[in-house]
C-alpha cells in the first residue's frame, strides 16, 4: 500500500517550532532537539514550510537559492542530520517547493532585470505596458496580496509579473530552460532522499500566452463555489491546461524514484471540480491536493456532510482526498470554533477518520490558539498591508511560537523574554506540551490515542466510506473493509442525544449491534464492551463504534 495514503502528516513552520540558538527564530537544530516529541505524537510524515535561502519577505516563500538552507534555519549538515533522524524513526520528510516564483534577490532575477537582452530576461515574465507611453500595466490581473500583479521597472521600461509580492516575480515556464532548471532542483532533493514535496500554488505555473484581461466578477473573497476573487474571475492567470500537463511531467520525474515511493501534495486553490483536474486524467498528476473547504466550514453537521459528499463525488476511488483544518495561512482551527476544546476534539476525530490523508498543523495537538498581534509587532506582509481591515487578513496570529513549557518564551527560545520573532500566546502557562504530557485526559494525549487507534484499524486508513445524510446535528459515516465495519458518529450539538441503531442505518444494517471503541470524551474505551443497539452521545461527543452482524 502507498505509504502516503495512510500517513498522518504534520506541518512544521520552521520559524516557530523550536529555536536552538537563542535568536528568537526557530531552526532545524531546534526540530532535531525536539524530535522525540514528534515520535511520541505518532505522526508519519512532516511537511516543512520552506527553509531555503531567502530574504524572508514572505518568510521563505521567496526563495533566493533552492540548493541552500537559509543560515537563520541552520546548515545543510543540519538538514542531513534531520533527514537521517526522521528516516531512522520511519518518519517521512516533505519539502515545500515554490516553483511558481522566486525571490527578486535570486541571481536569475537580478540578471533578468539588468537589460532587455540579458540571457536571463526570459526567465521571468516581462511585458510592455499599455499605450500611451506604456505606463499602465499590461492587463487587469491582480496580485493575490492586493493591487496590480505587475510592477514597472524604470530601468528597462517594462513590467514584470508577480502573482504575490513584487519581491516574488513569477518564473516564465514558456521558456524551456526554466523548467529544466527547476527540475534539477527537484532531482537534487530527491537524490538526497526526501520523500516528496508540498507544491506551493502549483496551479499558477502557466499564464495565458496572450495575457488577456480576466473577466470581472462581484466576488471579493475566494470561496469553494467560484474561481473568482478580488472582483475577477481567474480565467487566464490560474489553472491552465498547460499547468496540469506540467504537473503530470513532474509526477513522471518523481515516479522514477522508487523505494520509497515519493509523493506530490499540491496546493491547488479553487473549486474542488477544478482541483480534480490536477490529479490527472489517469490519476497521474498530484497524488494528493489539500482540500481547504473545512477551513471555512461552519460547525454544522449538514455543512460538513455537504463538503465530504462533494469531495467523495469529485475524488472517488482511486483518487485520494487530503483534509486539513489549519495551516500557516489560516486562523487556527480551535479559534475559528470559539476556542472550544470539545469542538476541536470532534473535528479532529472527523479529520482522522474520513477517507483521505489528514494534515495536522503544529500546535493544533495542544489546542494552540490564534494570537492577536499588536500592530507594531506585525511581520507578515499581508498583515502590514491590511492592518486596518476589520476582518483579520494578516497571517502572523497562527504562526506564533510553539508552546512547550510554562517557562519564559514558552520554552521555545532562550532569547530575552519577549524577543521571539512573534509573541508567544499569553495562555502559554495553561496551554503547553509539558502540562498536557502529564495529563492523561489532555488534548495532546487524545491526539496520541487517536493516531494510535487509526494505525490499528485499517478500515480507518483505507476502508471504503459510506456517508449518510445527517440526522439533526449528527454527522455520521461508515468506514469498512471486508473484515471490519466502523461507524463514526459525531454529535455536533451542545445537547446530548440518543439513537437506536436502526434510526441511523439503512435497512440492510438493521441487524447489527454495536461495540463502542473510542470517544472524544473518554478516549479509548474497553474494546470488550458490547452495547447492544443504542448509541448515547454526550454534548459535542464523537464516537467510533464497531458494527457486528447479529447473525454472525
Ligand atoms: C502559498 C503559501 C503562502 C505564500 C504563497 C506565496 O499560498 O502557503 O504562505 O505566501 O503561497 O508563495
Amino acid at each position: 500500500m502507498s505509504w502516503w495514503k495512510n500517513a498522518v502528516i504534520y506541518q512544521i513552520y520552521p520559524r516557530s517550532f523550536a529555536d536552538s540558538n537563542g535568536d528568537g527564530i526557530g531552526d532545524l537544530r531546534g526540530v532535531i532537539e525536539r524530535f522525540e516529541y514528534l515520535v511520541e505524537l505518532g505522526i508519519d510524515a512532516i511537511w516543512f514550510s520552506p527553509f531555503f535561502k531567502s530574504p524572508q519577505k514572505d518568510f521563505g516563500y521567496d526563495v533566493e537559492n533552492y540548493y541552500e538552507i537559509d543560515p537563520v534555519y541552520g546548515t545543510m549538515a543540519d538538514f542531513d542530520e534531520l533527514l537521517n533522524l526522521a528516516h531512522e524513526h520511519n518518519i517521512k520528510i516533505l519539502l515545500d517547493l515554490v516553483l511558481n516564483h522566486t525571490s527578486d534577490q535570486h541571481p536569475w532575477f537580478k540578471e533578468s532585470r539588468k537589460s532587455r537582452d540579458n540571457p536571463y530576461r526570459d526567465f521571468y515574465i516581462w511585458k510592455d505596458g499599455k499605450k500611451p507611453h506604456g505606463k499602465k500595466p499590461p492587463n487587469n490581473w491582480k496580485s493575490f496580496f492586493g493591487g496590480s500583479a505587475w510592477t514597472y521597472d524604470e530601468k528597462t521600461e517594462q513590467w514584470y509579473y508577480h502573482h504575490f509580492l513584487p519581491e516574488q516575480p513569477d518564473l516564465n515556464y514558456r521558456n524551456p530552460k526554466v523548467k529544466e532548471e527547476m527540475f534539477k532542483v527537484v532531482k537534487f532533493w530527491l537524490d538526497k532522499g526526501v520523500d516528496g514535496f508540498r507544491l506551493d500554488v502549483i496551479h499558477l505555473i502557466y499564464e495565458d500566452p496572450s495575457f488577456r484581461d480576466n473577466p470581472r466578477s462581484w466576488r471579493l473573497f475566494p470561496s469553494d463555489y467560484s474561481n473568482a476573487w478580488l472582483f475577477q474571475e481567474h480565467k487566464y492567470d490560474e489553472s491552465l491546461e498547460e499547468t496540469v500537463e506540467f504537473v503530470r511531467e513532474l509526477r513522471k520525474l518523481v515516479d522514477s524514484y522508487k523505494e520509497p515511493e515519493r509523493v506530490l501534495l499540491g496546493e491547488v486553490l479553487g473549486i474542488p471540480e477544478r482541483v480534480r483536474l490536477f490529479y490527472g486524467p489517469n490519476n497521474d498528476g498530484l497524488h494528493l491536493n489539500f482540500n481547504f473547504t473545512f477551513t471555512s466550514c461552519p460547525f454544522k453537521a449538514e455543512k460538513f456532510y455537504n463538503v465530504v459528499k462533494r469531495i467523495e463525488k469529485t475524488l472517488p476511488e482511486p483518487y485520494w482526498p487530503c483534509y486539513t483544518f489549519s495551516n500557516h495561512d489560516i486562523p487556527r482551527m480551535i479559534s475559528r470554533h470559539g476556542n472550544d476544546e470539545k469542538k476541536a476534539r470532534l473535528l479532529t476525530l472527523m479529520l482522522l477518520t474520513l477517507r483521505g490523508t489528514p494534515v495536522i498543523y503544529y500546535g493544533e495537538e495542544i489546542g494552540m490558539q490564534q494570537v492577536k498581534i499588536p500592530r507594531k509587532k506585525v511581520q507578515d506582509p499581508l498583515g502590514k498591508k491590511f492592518w486596518f481591515s476589520p476582518v483579520p487578513i494578516g497571517r502572523d496570529g497562527c504562526r506564533t511560537p510553539m508552546q512547550w513549557e510554562d517557562s519564559a518564551n514558552s520554552g521555545f527560545s532562550s532569547c530575552e523574554w519577549g524577543k521571539t520573532w512573534l509573541p508567544v500566546h499569553k495562555n502559554y502557562k495553561k496551554i503547553n506540551v509539558k502540562l498536557q504530557r502529564n495529563d492523561p485526559h489532555s488534548l495532546f494525549n487524545f491526539y496520541i490515542e487517536l493516531i494510535r487507534f487509526r494505525k490499528r484499524h485499517i478500515a480507518l486508513q483505507i476502508g471504503k466510506i459510506k456517508l449518510f445524510p445527517p440526522k439533526k446535528s449528527i454527522f455520521y459515516y461508515i468506514r469498512e473493509t471486508e473484515s471490519d465495519v466502523l461507524l463514526i458518529v459525531l454529535n455536533m450539538s451542545k445537547k446530548a442525544c440518543s439513537y437506536n441503531l436502526k434510526d441511523l442505518l439503512p435497512k440492510h444494517e438493521e441487524n447489527s449491534s454495536i461495540q463502542a471503541l473510542f470517544s472524544t470524551h473518554e478516549g479509548k474505551i474497553g474494546e470488550n464492551e458490547l452495547l447492544a443497539e443504542k448509541l448515547t452521545l454526550k454534548p459535542l461527543e464523537g464516537c467510533i463504534y464497531r458494527l457486528f452482524n447479529k447473525n454472525n
